[in-house]
């Protein structure tokens, strides 16, 4: 989404305007950031299980062997979301817990321990949202030719229906992908995400198996669902600004919304790949053939709520307007690009203040993001399904992580949601990124997004601040101002 404008945010001394009532109240983790037990009850390794213990590819060599064991905890985890007075709760269901070799029957075992948690879920009153698709491809699939090979689209439908067949009595919310732009232009383009390959030919088919996926995921899913089911998918949408208003950098903005959103939206939302982004990728892929008859009508299925993830806004100018090029794209250090037919454009740090993962921070890009999304397909009710920030926490002498700059980034997002909802953005919930401290993939632990503090000698949990402070959020409905 390309937009300029920016409202004037709510002066932070000024009460809230309420949040619409019946707004969803969420946190959100995923399978392989949080569960462990990666060898346990017949689950077999995913592309991020044979990235992480590949040497080089994560900090300090972490992996999700164990994670915060969430496998094991989750009942105490439960508990926390209960004490938070969460009203929803978005996970990720793990592909290769529950289809090991990704074809064929479902193993019941791995089954079962989404049922416990949805029932545990349901029994403290937390509405479950699950995400059938958060980065872990069995590996046995990449061996297959991953997403870049078409019939990885079939697997993932046949894998939702059994998903939706065993769980579709208790989950009523799901949503297909999450970040398909991570997985497609991280994943086969700059190879800073599993399974790390570097072809940004590969980056676009594994694009559009991406998007023929989520449809054929959305036909099975209304296929085994309720008529009631809400059928999603979460795109981290790059709330793109050009550096200026020359006219290179605004072609810099085009081809970077046009590569990091419309790829996506454009399929989904209007049934068609934008006429530039197949232009600007003409050179590395042949469109003709990768795109069947049929293909944009399975992609366009509707869907009832459009998941967005924002944490930063992503400046960009012509490439002859910087001396750098993706380095500041927020995405990770590779001499490979992940934004294909975009080779002239450079990334700019926008202003603000950075999280621990060097990212501005910057609410109003939040506002005018939904805004624009708000505008181009008003029919659409959205969920912020991902928000939030890592900071370097400090545990204190009593144990406790007075994490005052994590609760100053979640009131400027929220205030900036609210203010796009007072614009007319129809915004039915938000879910905190993330509920856990957890494996922030490459960076490994390194990087602490938690509202509940881990310990990862002792899995200790202890919920910081932001904790307490967003429980206070939920229980009034409004946003007390950070001291
Ligand atoms: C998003 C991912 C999520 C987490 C946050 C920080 O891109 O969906 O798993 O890593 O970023």
């Amino acid at each position: 989404m390309t937009v300029t404008e920016s409202g004037p945010l709510a002066d932070s001394a000024t009460p809230a305007p309420a949040f619409p009532p019946g707004f969803v109240w969420g946190a959100a983790t995923a399978a392989y950031q949080i569960e462990g037990a990666a060898a346990e009850d017949g689950r077999t390794p995913s592309i991020w299980d044979t990235f992480s213990h590949t040497p080089g590819r994560t900090a300090a060599g972490d992996t999700g062997d164990v994670a915060v064991d969430h496998y094991h905890r989750f009942r105490e985890d439960v508990r926390l979301m209960a004490e938070l007075g969460l009203t929803s709760y978005r996970f990720s269901i793990s592909w290769p817990r529950v289809q090991p070799t990704g074809r064929g029957p479902a193993v019941q075992r791995g089954l079962d321990f989404y049922r416990a948690l949805t029932d545990e879920l349901l029994a403290h009153g937390i509405t479950p949202l699950a995400t059938l698709y958060h980065w872990d491809l069995p590996q046995h699939l990449e061996d297959a030719g991953g997403w870049p090979a078409r019939d990885t689209a079939y697997r993932f439908a046949d894998y939702a229906a059994l998903a939706a067949e065993a769980l579709g009595d208790r989950i009523a919310t799901w949503t297909t992908l999450n970040e398909p732009w991570c997985s497609a232009f991280l994943g086969y383009g700059s190879g800073v995400h599993a399974p790390g390959r570097t072809d940004p030919g590969d980056a676009l088919r594994a694009a559009h198996h991406l998007n023929l996926g989520h449809g054929l995921a959305v036909g099975a899913l209304r296929a085994a669902l309720p008529g009631t089911a809400q059928l999603a998918v979460s795109l981290n949408l790059h709330q793109v600004r050009p550096l200026s208003q020359d006219p290179a950098d605004l072609d810099a903005a085009r081809r970077i919304d046009a590569v990091g959103n419309r790829v996506f939206t454009g399929p989904m939302l209007d049934g068609a790949y934008p006429a530039d982004l197949l232009a600007d990728t003409a050179r590395l892929v042949d469109w003709d053939t990768l795109v069947r008859p049929g293909d944009l009508a399975e992609i366009s299925r509707p869907i009832d709520l459009l998941g967005i993830n924002y944490y930063t806004p992503t400046v960009v100018s012509s490439a002859a307007h910087a001396d750098d090029r993706h380095r500041h794209d927020g995405h990770g250090a590779s001499e490979h690009s992940p934004w294909p037919g975009a080779d002239q454009v450079a990334f700019h740090l926008a202003p603000g203040e950075l999280t621990a993962m060097g990212w501005p921070i910057d609410p109003t890009g939040l506002t005018d993001l939904l805004l624009a999304v708000h505008r181009a397909h008003p029919g659409l009710p959205m969920l912020v399904t991902e928000n939030g920030a890592a900071f370097e926490d400090r545990v204190g002498p009593d144990g406790t992580v007075d994490d005052r700059d994590r609760i100053a980034y979640l009131h400027g997002h929220l205030a900036a949601l609210a203010r796009a909802v007072e614009l007319g953005a129809d915004v039915r919930g938000y879910y905190l990124w993330s509920l856990l401290d957890n494996f922030e993939w490459a960076y490994g632990y390194a990087k602490r997004f938690g509202a509940v503090h881990v310990d990862y000698r002792t899995l200790a949990r202890t919920p910081k601040a932001s904790a307490h402070w967003y429980a206070q959020v939920i229980r009034t409905g409004t946003l007390p101002v950070p001291n």
